[in-house]
């Protein structure tokens, strides 16, 4: 039966699925709270990680290890790299990558880990596509679509940083934990999906837009992932 892992950074991104599951336990594991229990009928393990790529990833394992979770789904918001890509949109990862590793000067790609052999991290087929279609049903207002997650250390607020990613990744959002996620379930071979509401543009009016906005951002995707899990 499935299990599924929810890991938002921060408790806007998480705080409606926590408050609509049905908690049977609560466990401490470097300093995460780890809440299991049901949601939408389906048994969940929900969890604020925190911000950025290491608190992500050292979350999504312990998910793996002691929550022993079938799937893991990261839920927030996002800036947007792509035009066609608008505050309020919704962007279901396709692939994620690191767009602040950088081991150029021994041969490897731009983004690429250093001895894996992999530069985006693929998101799990089936989880794509429950998440399109639930997406398109509970939420039929919401420009939806697929795309790649570019991770990194930074909140980029910059046209040129935003311009960087673009060019190097052809990342579609920027955010700070989606690839860090993505390596950890590789290295475990857990299927996984990244689902990121669009809270600013990543560029000079993000300093503005990201506070407007990212709460009802946060709030579709959590949305959007309550409906999904119960399909999976
Ligand atoms: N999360 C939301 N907006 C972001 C941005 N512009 N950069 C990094 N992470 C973000």
């Amino acid at each position: 039966m499935s299990k599924i892992g929810i890991i938002g950074a921060m408790d806007l991104e998480v705080d409606a699925l926590k408050a609509e599951m049905s908690v049977t336990s609560t466990t401490k594991r470097a300093s995460m709270e780890f809440l299991e229990g049901t949601l939408n009928n389906t048994k969940v393990v929900i969890v604020k990680s925190g911000i950025g790529k290491i608190n992500a990833a050292l979350c999504a394992q312990i998910l793996i290890d002691e929550f022993d979770v079938s799937h893991i789904i990261n839920t927030g918001v996002a800036g947007s790299l792509n035009a066609d890509l608008d505050i309020g949109d919704i962007l279901i990862s396709k692939d994620a990558v690191h767009h602040d590793m950088d081991v150029t000067i021994f041969g490897y790609k731009l983004g690429e880990v250093p001895q894996m052999g992999i530069r985006e991290f693929p998101a799990d087929e089936k989880m794509i596509e429950v998440a399109m279609a639930t997406c398109k049903e509970v939420n039929p207002d919401i420009n939806v679509r697929k795309g790649r997650v570019a991770s990194g250390d930074q909140f980029i607020s910059s046209k040129e940083k935003k311009q960087f990613i673009i060019d190097n990744f052809d990342g579609d959002c920027a955010e700070m934990e989606g690839a860090s996620i993505a390596q950890a379930a590789y290295l475990n071979n857990i299927p996984f999906v990244i689902i990121r509401a669009i809270s600013d543009k990543a560029d000079d009016s993000a300093e503005m837009d990201y506070p407007t906005f990212e709460k009802a951002a946060a709030k579709h995707s959590a949305n959007l992932v309550k409906h999904m899990i119960c399909k999976l």
